[in-house]
């Protein structure tokens, strides 16, 4: 897709991934319709784009109510004429574990890391052209399973990417799963590894959008240990050893992913 001038709808714009996201997108030309709950976040995002001499939109809403959804659509179409891609990025943390969760989060979660998908999808597909990308924000915790009801969404975000990716197929509408590993944003604020930034996740969602495939793993080097995780008993070994989930019921994070 050719990314000067295009239209972008972003979802959970107003931070982490989706916000450097919109910036990096609208310095190639790109212009970015900004969605999220946060509309004064949104409109400060906005001006800082304009004032590098790029162009945004913001829609304020939510991802899992239909009547915003339609809206966003709506108000892209009557701003710009039309929708040439779509980044399924809103999300939210599910908490470390399962026990210390609240019920309600373990709903919430599902609503929005995989409805919230699924309606942006289905708003978006009618007015998108043949060449046109939808880019579902996955997760390496889609890939290998860690941390609970986090990790059953984004397993959820993989199987609905890949059903997406045939359904439109015959509409020439292309379907990426980016799956970032640990990245440093609000929603890892509360953890203590070293980790990246988030512009390395918005350079792969451009190389997604310029030329679609499949599936880009960000950092790379997450592959390996991917690919390891996928093996059980190497995974369980992993993952259930009683360090690990130590570290996943460490209060601070559960604290922070329960907001
Ligand atoms: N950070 C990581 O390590 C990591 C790793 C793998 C995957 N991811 C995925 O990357 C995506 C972005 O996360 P992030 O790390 O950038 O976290 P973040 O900074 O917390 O951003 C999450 C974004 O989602 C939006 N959002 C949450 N609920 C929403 C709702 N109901 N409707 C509309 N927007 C909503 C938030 O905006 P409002 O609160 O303003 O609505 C915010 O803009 C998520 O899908 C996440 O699962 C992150």
């Amino acid at each position: 897709m050719e990314l000067n001038g295009s239209v972008v709808i972003i979802t959970g714009a107003s931070s982490g991934i989706g916000s450097a996201t919109a910036r990096h997108l609208a310095a190639r030309g790109a212009k970015p319709v900004l969605f999220a709950r946060r509309a004064a976040e949104l409109r400060r995002l906005a001006d800082a784009i304009r004032q590098d001499g790029g162009e945004a939109l913001v829609v304020p809403g939510d991802v899992t109510q239909s009547p915003d959804v339609q809206r966003l659509m709506r108000e892209t179409l009557d701003a710009f004429g039309r929708i040439d891609a779509l980044v399924n990025n809103a999300g939210m943390g599910g908490g470390l574990n399962l026990c210390d969760t609240r019920d309600d989060l373990l709903r919430q979660v599902l609503e929005v890391n995989v409805l919230g998908c699924a309606l942006c999808a289905k708003y978006a597909v009618p007015h998108l052209p043949r060449g046109g990308v939808i880019v579902n924000i996955g997760s390496v915790a889609g890939e290998v399973a860690t941390i609970g009801m986090y990790t059953a969404s984004k397993f959820a975000v993989r199987g609905f990417n890949d059903a997406l990716r045939r359904e439109v197929k015959g509409r020439g509408i292309c379907v990426v799963l980016v799956a970032p590993g640990f990245i440093r944003t609000e929603m890892t604020a509360g953890l203590r590894y070293n980790m990246p930034g988030p512009d390395i996740v918005a350079r792969a969602i451009e190389r997604a959008l310029r030329s679609p495939r499949r599936k880009i793993v960000v950092p790379w080097w997450y592959r390996p240990l991917m690919y390891l995780g996928k093996i059980p008993l190497i995974a369980d070994a992993i993952f259930g050893h009683p360090k690990t989930q130590a570290r996943y019921r460490d209060r601070d994070s559960v604290k922070k992913l329960s907001v």
